[in-house]
């Protein structure tokens, strides 16, 4: 498996503190079967400052570190960049990485609402040859009160991410609930554990895939891990099958006389 959205370099967000807790996070991931992981450092949130140079140095040598300790685990570089005034000009200035140099960028939302400006941002991206990936668009508050705001700028060029926590309940009934519903309607592209702590906020992500593939079907998990996997070879990513009503609890069924 492939995790394309995680705080697992150490010291400059509030994921990973020091590198004991980086190689704790790194074993964990290995051991549950993910390959590759994308570092997503939060960058211009209003708290964490993670221009392209810096997150590139530690992914150097966190991929040294891991080698050393015989953990079976490639880390490729991102970041996790809010949504601001600056961007296009940061993304000008060489500031801003791509996930893994593809033409996708992770783009972040401010919790509580979508930037009046969010499809000329996609526009702008557009003629960079750049396509936002929103993350984790369940957490959102406006998209939680009017998920159909999701599907206009998916509609505009956009794709999503959800968070596996967020499928397993991590984040409440609520955001559970919205989860889902935006798989339901073909809106999310990737799924990816957003790890920050070993405890606090791990991986489960194997976890999140098999029981996408009890609610949703083979094909939709299929879809989505090969997304992931297309961020690391190239590549257009597909869109995930809108599972009408009915058929969620038809796969469910399904599923039930199988495991
Ligand atoms: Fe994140």
């Amino acid at each position: 498996m492939i995790d394309m959205h995680t705080h697992l370099l150490p010291g400059i967000d509030d994921g990973a503190a020091d590198w004991t807790e980086t190689l704790r996070l790194a074993r964990a991931a290995a051991a549950e079967g993910i390959t590759a992981v994308v570092a997503t450092p939060h960058h211009a949130n209003g708290r964490d400052l993670n221009p392209a140079c810096g997150v590139l140095e530690l992914v150097r040598e966190a991929n040294d570190r891991l080698a050393a300790a015989g953990i079976p685990l490639s880390v490729r570089p991102g970041q996790e960049i809010r949504v601001h005034d600056d961007l296009l000009d940061a993304w000008s200035r060489g500031e801003l990485l791509a996930l893994n140099q593809s033409n996708y960028v992770l783009i972040e939302l401010p919790p509580d609402f979508i930037p009046k400006g969010m499809p000329d941002l996609l526009h702008e991206l557009d003629m960079l040859g750049l396509r936002a990936v929103i993350a984790h668009p369940e957490r959102n508050a406006e998209i939680v009160r009017h998920p159909e705001r999701l599907g206009e700028l998916i509609e505009a060029g956009a794709h999503a991410q959800v968070t596996a926590h967020s499928l397993l309940g991590g984040f409440g009934k609520q955001i559970e609930r919205q989860a889902w519903s935006l798989c339901e309607r073909g809106w999310i592209h990737l799924v990816a554990s957003d790890a920050h702590h070993i405890d606090r906020r791990g991986f489960r992500l194997l976890q999140a895939y098999e029981r996408i593939e009890q609610e949703l079907g083979a094909v939709w998990r299929q879809t989505a891990e090969s997304n992931a996997r297309r961020l690391l070879i190239g590549g257009s990513l597909d869109n995930s099958p809108v599972i009408h009503a009915g058929e969620r609890s038809l796969w469910r069924k399904i599923s039930g006389i199988f495991t």
